[in-house]
């Protein structure tokens, strides 16, 4: 590093200012990668399935990087799901700390009463705990179900579906449909986009580079959706 041999592997490096050479050649930071994926239900949010299911990596194309998931989506939850090689990127959206809100749209079996959306609210008691002070807001009612959005600045495990159930209802469906202020907006059910790098900024930003033009020769088109327009069920609230 810098010229000198180092040898403990816990040493901190500053990947803007070292040099880090390897047999005498300069290891090249690689770039960083963020995309947005439309994951349908039905896909698990994990590389590989034993009962081979399908997953997230059946959706998005080969970028040259192996990208993780930010965060995860049970495998009924639809919607926005972050994929990127960058994990201090990945940490700070996913870290309650940092308050990066994650909005879901929830149909619920029953119809909720003001009473039971107050309880969201306010914070309710869970197995690990009780949850934060939500935004819950009715989006609209029909016969028999209650349309609600849920904006959280945690992500526990099932987190918004243990909360319906502690408020005494049950979820049907569950769609993500924004990470701060970064929304799925018309992209269709199964499709991936890259992030702009106004929305990774919006997200915390870079911890590595940019693509340069020669990086981003390899497939970058997103995959082809295995699912029809008629899944992207989000939009009930517009109905
Ligand atoms: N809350 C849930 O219950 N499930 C998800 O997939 C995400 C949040």
């Amino acid at each position: 590093m810098n010229g000198a041999i180092v040898r403990n592997p816990d040493h901190w490096v500053d990947l803007a200012r070292d040099r880090i050479t390897l047999d005498g050649k300069p290891i090249a930071t690689k770039a960083g990668i963020y995309i947005l994926l439309y994951k349908p239900k039905g896909y698990l949010t994990t590389y590989r399935d034993p009962d081979h299911r399908p997953t997230v990596y059946d959706l998005v194309a080969d970028l040259g990087a192996w990208l993780a998931p930010v965060g995860r989506l049970d495998l009924d939850t639809s919607g926005l799901l972050l994929m990127t090689n960058d994990t201090t990127f990945a940490d700070h959206v996913t870290s309650p700390a940092h308050l990066v809100s994650k909005t879901y749209q929830a149909k619920t079996a029953t119809l909720l009463t003001e009473e039971q959306l107050e309880r969201l609210r306010s914070g309710i008691e869970l197995s690990d705990g009780p949850t934060r002070p939500a935004e819950v807001r009715r989006l609209r009612d029909g016969a028999k179900h209650t349309f609600v959005e849920i904006v959280l600045t945690e992500g526990r495990n099932r987190q918004v579906r243990r909360m319906i159930e502690a408020a005494g209802s049950r979820v049907l469906k569950l769609v993500r449909t924004a990470i701060g202020p970064i929304r799925i907006g018309d992209l269709a059910v199964g499709k991936w986009r890259r992030l702009t790098e106004e929305e990774i900024a919006a997200l915390g930003g870079r911890a590595r580079p940019p693509e340069t033009a020669t990086s981003r020769t390899t497939a970058a088109r997103p995959a082809a959706s295995t699912r029809s327009r008629a899944h992207n069920n989000w939009r009930w609230s517009k109905s």
